[in-house]
This record gives structure tokens, C-alpha cells and sequence, in this order.
């Protein structure tokens, strides 16, 4: 195996931070409120204005907005997601006391696969959830005609999308949209999460839902005659985002456009300087903005752990998202219980086989990748 002779070190993702998160997180640790409070709504505001939705509902992670997406709709039976995707988006239908149901993906864009959701509804279908997978929005114009024709819920886990459009409007803003702010995404406050909905009364609910059921906040009480009055109209939770996270995440709404044309930029020169012949490249979908959150490409015709393993030897923090697939993970394993059928998740199953992420953040230097592109080159040689 190779070794990494110029000891570079390109990692698979990189937190954009300067100053301006620095600046407002001291602010807020000197400003003595700490908790859920001023800066969670300035982020809301922001975060809102920038999807073009109603009302943002800042939260403690994605996984904690698809949850509350499933209960505050009041969904009880089954709920189509794909099978390609982080167990997250399944997770949250489980814990929120309904049914995952499986669908397959598109090759090309890794995303839910329209032909395969209409196979897959039932009477008992109440949701899809479409996930925009690695910085791409899913078809949204055939997702939603299926949504409008059977009058269900639309809940977008758009975890790795911030930013990203379908025919201009941003993902977030065509259902439910659930967003994370985990550091790999297109933007981070370390751990966090956001529900966008343009439904009022669902937004009621769901800020009551993420702090123990209450209908109003301790910042907001606090502004009452009576701060002392708390009144849990639901058996809640707390989902709450701390203020010193907001501030991260309000430096980082003013960033997202510029983050997020800096993605596209290393990703067109990857696409430019990449050999197709044994790696499928990423495919920007017709209507589709893509905003890179993640750079993957197929292995086809070499070794995939062979060569994940010699661009690790060269420094190249290349990963896989994601594999196996939900369906194949222990939980869902069981095909009777969840009535999956393998031959459905042919597709799924194939990317699972073949994906491989590499390095993509808006900080990547020329230096960083013209390293990445020498040593998939080096890789591809060693894996075939
Ligand atoms: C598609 C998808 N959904 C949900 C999540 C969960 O996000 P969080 O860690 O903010 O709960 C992730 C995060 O990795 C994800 O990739």
C-alpha cells in the first residue's frame, strides 16, 4: 500500500467557522441567557426568510424534526422513505409510532425514485419522505403530483440539502421540511435541527412538543405578568436548541449562499478532473440547484475497499454514505415485519455497493484538490 509521502491531509468535511460565530457565541455567554431565548428567534426568522416558509422551528437535530414532523401531522400508519438514506429518516417514523415502508432509489441521483413510491402506496399511506440526498433536491414535481393525487403528507428530510432547489424553490419549502445542522452539512451549529412549515397550527404544536408540551417559552413567559404560570397542553419533550448554538447558526444563515457557491465550485472541477472510466461522477438532475453537500461517485470495475483504503493511505479522508442500507440494517432486517421484497431495492442495494464520498467543503484549497484528484487517480490503479 502506498504511503501518504507528502503527509497531506485532506479531510472528509470541514466546519467553515471565523470570527463572526465567535463574536455572537461570546455574546451570548456574556449576555447571561444561555437557554432557548433571543437568538433561537432571530435564527428562526432568518432561517425562514431564507427557505421562503412561514415559520422555522429551531430544534436539537434533524432526527428530533422528523420526529416531531411525524406526530404533530398526527401520522399513525405508513410513511414511504427511501431505503437509501441514513437510518435517521426511518428512525424517526418508529419512534413517532408509525411504519417505515421502502422504496427504491435513481441511479444517477441516489434520490427516492418516484416509479418505485407510487408501487409502494397503500390505503394505509399517510406521508412520503423524500430525501434530498448529498446536497440534491429529490423530483419534486412527481413527488408532490403523488402527494396531491392521494392527499397525503409531504415530510422532506432535506438533513443534507440547505440551499438547494427544485425549479427555484428551496427543499424545506415544498412539505414539512426537516433540516440538520450536524458538521457535515452545508451549514452547522455543532448539533441542531430545524422544521420548516408553512401550517401554523402545526408549528403551534410542534414548538409546544420540542419544550415538554408547553405553550409558550420560558423567554417568552418571561415577558408575561406571570412567568411562573407554565401550562403543558402536550406530553412533550425537550428538543430545544441552546442559545449559544443559535448564535452559530445565525453567523451561519449569512454564509449559506456564499458556502454553498464555493461547494459547487470544487465540485465542477472534480467533475472536470475526474476520469469517468471506472467512477460514475455526480449528476446535477434537470430543475435541480445541487449544493454538494457531499461529493460521491460509483466504484465500477475495481475493488471498493481496496480503493477507499489506498486513498485513506494517501490522506484522502474518502468515506461511504451509505452502506449497508436501512433496509438491510439489524433493526429493519426483518422483511416480513417492515414488507420490504429484495428484488424492489435493486437500486438501493447497487449504490450501497458502489458509493463513495469524497472530501467536499467550501474551505477545500486548490492544493487540497488537485491532491484528492491525484490520488483517485493512484486509487483507481491500485483497485483494479
Ligand atoms: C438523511 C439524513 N437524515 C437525518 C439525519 C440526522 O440528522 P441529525 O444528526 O441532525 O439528527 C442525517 C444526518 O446525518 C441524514 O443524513
Amino acid at each position: 500500500m502506498a504511503e501518504n509521502k507528502g503527509a497531506m491531509k485532506v479531510p472528509l468535511c470541514k466546519a467553515y467557522i471565523d470570527s463572526k460565530e465567535t463574536d455572537l457565541v461570546r455574546e451570548v455567554l456574556e449576555s447571561g441567557w444561555l437557554a432557548h431565548g433571543p437568538k433561537n428567534e432571530a435564527f428562526e426568522r432568518k432561517f425562514a426568510d431564507y427557505i421562503g416558509v412561514k415559520k422555522a422551528i429551531s430544534l436539537n437535530s434533524c432526527t428530533s424534526a422528523l420526529h416531531l414532523a411525524v406526530e404533530g401531522l398526527g401520522i399513525t400508519g405508513e410513511v414511504i422513505v427511501p431505503s437509501f438514506t441514513f437510518s435517521a429518516s426511518a428512525n424517526a417514523v418508529v419512534t413517532a409510532g408509525a411504519k417505515p415502508v421502502f422504496c427504491d432509489a435513481l441511479y444517477d441521483t441516489c434520490n427516492m425514485d418516484p416509479e418505485s413510491v407510487r408501487k409502494k402506496i397503500t390505503d394505509k399511506t399517510q406521508a412520503i419522505m423524500p430525501v434530498h440526498f448529498a446536497g440534491q433536491p429529490c423530483r419534486m414535481d412527481e413527488l408532490m403530483e403523488i402527494a396531491e393525487e392521494r392527499g397525503i403528507f409531504v415530510i422532506e428530510d432535506t438533513a443534507e440539502t440547505i440551499g438547494g432547489m427544485f425549479n427555484g424553490r428551496k427543499t424545506g419549502a415544498f412539505g414539512t421540511g426537516c433540516f440538520s445542522f450536524y458538521p457535515t452539512k452545508n451549514m452547522t451549529t455543532g448539533e441542531g435541527g430545524m422544521l420548516t412549515t408553512d401550517d401554523l397550527e402545526l408549528a403551534a404544536k410542534v414548538s409546544a412538543l420540542k419544550a415538554h408540551g408547553m405553550s409558550s417559552s420560558t423567554f417568552a413567559r418571561e415577558k408575561t405578568e406571570k412567568p411562573w404560570l407554565r401550562a403543558s397542553v402536550f406530553a412533550g419533550y425537550n428538543f430545544r436548541m441552546c442559545d449559544i448554538l443559535a448564535a452559530v447558526g445565525l453567523a451561519q444563515i449569512e454564509k449559506i449562499d456564499m458556502m454553498n457557491d464555493l461547494r459547487r465550485r470544487h465540485a465542477k472541477f472534480l467533475d472536470k478532473n475526474l476520469s469517468s472510466e471506472h467512477l460514475d461522477l455526480p449528476v446535477e438532475d434537470k430543475n435541480c440547484h445541487h449544493t454538494y453537500q457531499m461529493y460521491t461517485v460509483k466504484a465500477k470495475g475495481i475493488d471498493r475497499t481496496k480503493f477507499l483504503a489506498a486513498l485513506r493511505a494517501r490522506g484522502v479522508g474518502a468515506s461511504v454514505h451509505f452502506d449497508p442500507p436501512v433496509h438491510l440494517q439489524p433493526y429493519y432486517n426483518d422483511c416480513k415485519r417492515f414488507g420490504w421484497k429484495k428484488e424492489e431495492l435493486k437500486v438501493t442495494e447497487k449504490l450501497a455497493e458502489s458509493i463513495v464520498t469524497l472530501p467536499m467543503y467550501p474551505g477545500l484549497t486548490q492544493e487540497e484538490l488537485e491532491h484528492v484528484v491525484k490520488s483517485v487517480e493512484e486509487a483507481v490503479r491500485e483497485a483494479r
